[in-house]
């Protein structure tokens, strides 16, 4: 069983990390974005409360990201651990979350910080492009699709994320140095946190991170 929280800045590469960590571990993905993002196309009510924050970069509130991670930790089954990724992002995140793992009796095998600097993530969110449909992540550079402008897996369009746009990706880092970078301290103070050198082909930041979990 191996339960991972990968963290890093808004453009580090934890969505394409997980990707590739869900597969070799066969793991759960639950990304709080990516639901986010769900529901807005949705329409639901979650969706149109999370909208209001999405797209300028800001948090969604605290209390509303708690309940939907804590149904899902206490709901779902996920026979060879899960991957939270982009959750807990604020203190009071974290130490809700440490609350569902202890009554859950869960324990966290490793918490992955994937580092970057700020300029190699402006160019990475300037060129992402994301599948309409299913969500696959490209980038313009880095990794192409074989056809410009369209999923090598479902054929759909590409789009650019609202939220990448300069203004808020700008609003989205500060956000991340004043409310989420202190959580490194707090999980390097239990033991757990690993740091990567996110700035690699993304082939090697795999290999650097299964190597440092070492199953
Ligand atoms: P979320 O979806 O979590 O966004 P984020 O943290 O800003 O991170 P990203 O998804 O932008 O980046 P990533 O690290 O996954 O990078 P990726 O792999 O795509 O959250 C979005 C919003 O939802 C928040 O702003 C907030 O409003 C809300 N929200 C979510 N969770 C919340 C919470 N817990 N509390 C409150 N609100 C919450 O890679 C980026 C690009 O770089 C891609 O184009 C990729 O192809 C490329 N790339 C990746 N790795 C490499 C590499 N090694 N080399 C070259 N290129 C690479
Ligand atoms: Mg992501």
């Amino acid at each position: 069983m191996i339960n991972l929280l990968i963290m890093g800045k808004p453009g580090a590469g934890k969505g394409t990390q997980a990707t590739k960590l869900l597969e070799y571990y066969n793991l759960d993905h639950v990304s709080t974005g990516n639901i986010y993002r769900e529901e807005i196309k949705k329409n639901s009510v979650i969706g149109k409360e999370a909208m209001k924050y999405l797209a300028q970069g800001n948090l969604v509130p605290d209390k509303m990201t708690n309940e939907i991670v804590k149904e899902l930790l206490s709901k779902e089954n996920y026979p060879n651990g899960f991957m939270l990724d982009g959750y807990p992002r604020t203190e009071a995140q974290a130490e809700a979350l440490d609350i569902m793992l202890e009554e859950l009796n869960i324990k966290l095998t490793a918490v992955i910080n994937v580092s970057v600097d700020d300029e190699v993530l402006l160019h990475r969110m300037a060129g992402r492009r994301v599948c309409s449909n299913c969500g696959q992540t490209y980038h313009v550079d880095y990794h192409p699709p074989v056809v410009t402008g369209i999923c090598d897996f479902c054929g759909s369009k590409l789009m650019q994320r609202d939220d990448d746009l300069e203004e808020s990706v700008m609003n989205r880092l500060s956000i991340y140095n004043e409310k989420t970078k202190p959580l490194l301290e707090y999980y390097h103070r239990k033991g757990l946190l690993v740091v990567i050198d996110g700035e690699q082909d993304s082939n090697k930041v795999f290999k650097d991170i299964i190597e440092s979990i070492g199953e």
